[in-house]
């Protein structure tokens, strides 16, 4: 790349980037006197792609209050803490957690000290905050076990009685599938009195039958690519599908808040790692041009395959890729782009098919299509999409497709069922107009932000 090229993306990413944050995020205040200027460098050729729709994006900042007083709080817990653990040392308090026995003593502790600290001292006092028993559907609103503690929260009681429809932020149900009732539910129970739950084998051997390979033709018609492979777990497809993809003399480019599966995936490759900066495009371009300049380390031979790990949707934090920038990033070094839609498909896209659609973008660009089953189609498992040649040889050579048990055939039936409802196939049950809400609304909003990973 000559200098001026490279100046030329620089000027862009200054333009586009607002000048990101830590992570690449961006305080709401840069947006409405930069909102015309993006517009036209997202219209324009940026790393020499054009796209449909500008790409802006803000983040609530912790109030200043809120978090001197969170840090207050948490500093006067640690303090009693101390304070605590030295009344128990001396026997004036009780202490209730589990400790090494009297003759274990010179044993080194089970817990590492700070963890135990925390455990004891922290998270007892606080737990009842959050870690309520849910007792029915994760829907919009659901049902809590009422109980109640006399020590401290150490132990609880059940009352008996239920809390109804609390507001429920934890789940990642982003389109109510997720029910009890319904035609998910109604499929899923019929397969279930007909074939029954489980396989007992795998893919390869007497566990693949046509309502597997029914699911796995309509992701891929889904995704709009030539293949799709379904596995048991979410998991599972990114941490036993990266190894097979990439191996030893290879490079993975990860976001560096990307989900622990990608993580597991490629540390289990045996690929070096390196991390870019979240959802930076600066920071990857830097990674990509070193890798190409220097190769291997020690040796210098070229990387025999550069993969880019990246999510349509982050979990936490709500970010959504920069898919145009590293699209064309990836194809200006011919690196491989491996990207995580388990938040993003079924919620984002005027049809719901994801991050690619959101950007107008060719799903063909993509090389590795990954996304779970677990959020938007309210199921379980995951999937792989790309191009069929792909697709045939993770079928023999991902460990997760030759060794694991085949889906379970009433999680099959609930992907079915809400995959069609979504492409508006199933004639009736949800209209197009309530999906598009549904994915519009704030509440999809808050969810997104609060889903746990
Ligand atoms: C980005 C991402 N990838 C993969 C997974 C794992 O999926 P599953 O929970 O379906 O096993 C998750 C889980 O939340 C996720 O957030």
């Amino acid at each position: 790349m000559t200098e001026s090229e490279g100046n030329k993306n620089e000027d862009c990413h200054a333009a586009n980037g607002v000048k990101p944050g830590r992570n690449g995020m961006v305080k709401n205040h840069h947006h409405h006197h930069q909102y015309q200027k993006q517009e036209k460098v997202y219209h324009a050729a940026c790393n020499g792609e054009l796209y449909s729709r500008p790409f802006i994006e803000s983040f609530e900042e912790t109030p200043m209050l809120v978090a001197v007083l969170t840090y207050m709080g948490y500093g006067i817990l640690t303090i009693f803490g101390y304070l605590r653990d030295f009344m128990r040392e001396w026997k004036i308090e009780k202490c209730h957690i589990a400790r090494e026995r009297e003759e274990q003593k010179d044993f080194v502790p089970l817990y590492q000290d700070f963890e135990n600290f925390y455990t004891r001292n922290l998270y007892m006092r606080i737990r009842d905050s959050w870690n309520r028993p849910i007792c029915s559907v994760p829907g919009a609103t659901f049902d809590l076990a009422e109980r109640s503690s006399n020590d401290y929260n150490w132990t609880f009681e059940y009352t008996g009685r239920v809390v109804k429809d609390v507001i429920n932020l934890g789940s990642y149900n982003y389109l109510g599938f997720a029910e009890n009732t319904g035609a998910c539910a109604t499929a899923a129970g019929e397969v279930t009195v007909k074939l029954g739950v489980g396989v007992a084998s795998t893919r390869q051997e007497m566990g693949n039958l046509d309502r597997h390979e029914e699911l796995e033709k309509l992701a891929a018609s889904f995704l709009g690519v030539e293949s799709a492979m379904a596995f048991g777990m979410g998991f599972a497809t990114n941490s036993m599908n990266i190894p097979a993809i990439a191996g030893k003399g290879c490079l993975i480019l990860s976001d560096e808040l990307n989900h622990a599966s990608l993580v597991l995936g490629a540390r289990l490759s045996g690929s070096t790692i390196r991390v870019f900066k979240h959802n930076n495009m600066q920071s990857l371009e830097k990674l990509l041009r070193d890798a190409i300049v220097h190769g291997q380390p020690r040796t210098h031979r070229p990387w025999k395959k550069i993969l880019i790990l990246v999510e349509g949707i982050y979990s936490m934090e709500g970010s959504i890729i920069r898919l145009p920038e590293v699209i064309a990033l990836k194809k200006k070094y011919k690196a491989y782009l491996y990207l995580d839609e388990a938040h993003s498909i079924g919620a984002l896209g005027p049809n719901g098919r994801g991050v690619v659609e959101y950007f107008g973008l060719d799903p063909k660009d993509v090389d590795v299509m990954m996304g779970t089953f677990t959020k938007s189609f309210g199921a379980a498992g995951g999937y792989i999409g790309g191009r069929k040649d792909l697709i045939d040889y993770l079928r023999n050579h991902s460990h997760s497709a030759v060794y694991a048990t085949s889906m379970s055939l009433p999680v099959v039936e609930q992907i079915i069922t809400s995959m069609k409802c979504i492409m508006g196939k199933d004639g009736t049950t949800i209209d197009e107009c309530e999906l598009k809400l549904m994915r519009g609304s704030k509440w999809t909003d808050v969810i997104f932000f609060q889903a746990s990973k």
